[in-house]
């Protein structure tokens, strides 16, 4: 079923219907984005704005889920959300009636708290999921879109696929396991600075715990102070050397939070620290050893609790014409099962994403598109 929006824009589209190759807008070189104002720069824009403007906080993505059926509907696609329960769906939408496709293209719909608003200042977008991940989903979708229109794609060729809970553990894209689908390639939509990931660390959580004995500061051999077996235990993993390799760098250690005793004249009972390690060497069960190992020698009293991890992953960049790179956080990219070709790209950059100042470029976005629209064209003739 190839819908009517396509059909009449097939018919008006002004793009001749050559072959990527002699197309010369593909033969652009991708760094150099601001001189390309395609017709779909308003769309682009509008689409990007009204993702941003819609907060979708990990676990309430209901809005911009309404929203995207309604978007994705109207632009020609079928689309079926999977429902995960608690009001929360993916979106996956096609061309025709073939749910089966060759290439996918997914991005994540959620992003981290405190929402801040859309904001327009000059050739930057600012605000929540500008970057991470709203304008990969933009450029996803118009970059899809294009092709259709262009007639360079057709049924059974490419889906967009659009996950909640990214930021949250994966619960979304863990899901669309259960679709029964494969696909020869996935693109997966993060910011990495338009460049072609050729891998990203993999990370391990765990918390050092301690329990001391309570008592009297001014009696300390009467009790065990629970934050000095903690420092000491702390102290060791910060001078650990963790694995590295020549591909994905150093394995890094950050003790993120740290809490402990009651008062200042009180022996402290009982502390803990919350630590996470970048895996870019080893598997987390191997370096969990070595942190234990360190945390036995330093301060034997310590306990290691592991809470899980993954090792590093490796990602597909067999595809010309693009500068690649290698990101240190983690993905929805492990998550989805299958041996289909693993891309990773998109718009903006990770060091403002998270951030109160996240913000992106508008002729990255625009560039997002022509990025997108080469892996899919050059997936499809794998
Ligand atoms: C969703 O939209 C409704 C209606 O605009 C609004 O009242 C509600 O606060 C929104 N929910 C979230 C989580 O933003
Ligand atoms: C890895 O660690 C070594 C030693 O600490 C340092 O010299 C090197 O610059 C680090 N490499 C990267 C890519 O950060
Ligand atoms: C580590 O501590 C944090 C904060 O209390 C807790 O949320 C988390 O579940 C703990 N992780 C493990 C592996 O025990």
């Amino acid at each position: 079923m190839l819908v009517l929006g396509f059909s009449l824009a097939v018919l008006v589209a002004s793009w001749p219907f050559s072959s990527a190759s002699a197309n010369p807008t593909l033969q652009r070189p991708l760094q150099q984005p601001g001189v390309i104002q395609n017709s779909h720069h308003d769309d682009l824009i509008g689409l990007h704005k009204s993702l941003v403007e819609t907060p979708s906080i990990s676990g309430s993505e209901a809005n911009v889920t309404t929203f995207l059926i309604k978007s994705l509907e109207s632009r020609g696609f079928t689309v079926q959300p999977q429902d995960l329960g608690a009001g929360r769906q993916n979106i996956h939408a096609y061309v025709g009636d073939s749910q089966k496709t060759r290439v996918l293209v997914t991005s994540h719909i959620d992003t981290v708290p405190p929402y801040w608003p859309y904001e327009r200042r000059g050739d930057e977008i600012w605000g929540r999921g500008t970057v991470d991940a709203k304008g990969s989903v933009a450029a996803q979708i118009i970059a899809v879109e294009s092709l259709v229109k262009e007639n360079r794609v057709s049924e059974g060729d490419v889906a967009l696929l659009f996950v909640v809970g990214e930021e949250v553990g994966g619960p979304g894209m863990r899901e669309v396991n259960d679709l029964g689908l494969s696909w020869e390639a996935v693109i997966f939509g993060e910011p990495t600075e338009l460049k072609l990931g050729r891998g990203h660390k993999g990370a391990m959580g765990f918390n050092v715990t301690a329990k001391g004995k309570a008592g009297h500061s001014g009696y300390p051999e009467l009790g065990k102070n629970a934050i000095s077996v903690l420092v000491r235990a702390l102290y060791a993993l910060d001078e650990l050397e963790l694995p590295s390799s020549d591909r994905f760098g150093n394995s890094t250690l950050n003790i993120g939070e740290i809490q402990g005793g009651v008062a200042g004249n009180v022996i402290a009972e009982d502390a803990f620290a919350v630590v996470m390690v970048r895996v870019a060497a080893g598997t987390p069960q191997s370096i969990l050893e070595l942190i234990e190992k360190a945390v036995r020698a330093a301060s034997p009293d310590a306990k290691v609790v592991f809470g899980g991890g993954i090792g590093p992953v490796a990602l597909d960049y067999d595809i010309e014409g693009f500068e690649t790179t290698v990101l240190n956080y983690g993905t929805d990219v492990p998550n989805l099962k299958g041996d289909h070709k693993r891309y990773l790209y998109g718009p903006g950059t990770i060091l403002v994403a998270h951030s109160d100042h996240e913000h992106l470029k508008i002729s990255e976005l625009e560039a997002a598109v022509e990025g997108y629209k080469r892996l899919i064209l050059e997936s499809l003739k794998r």
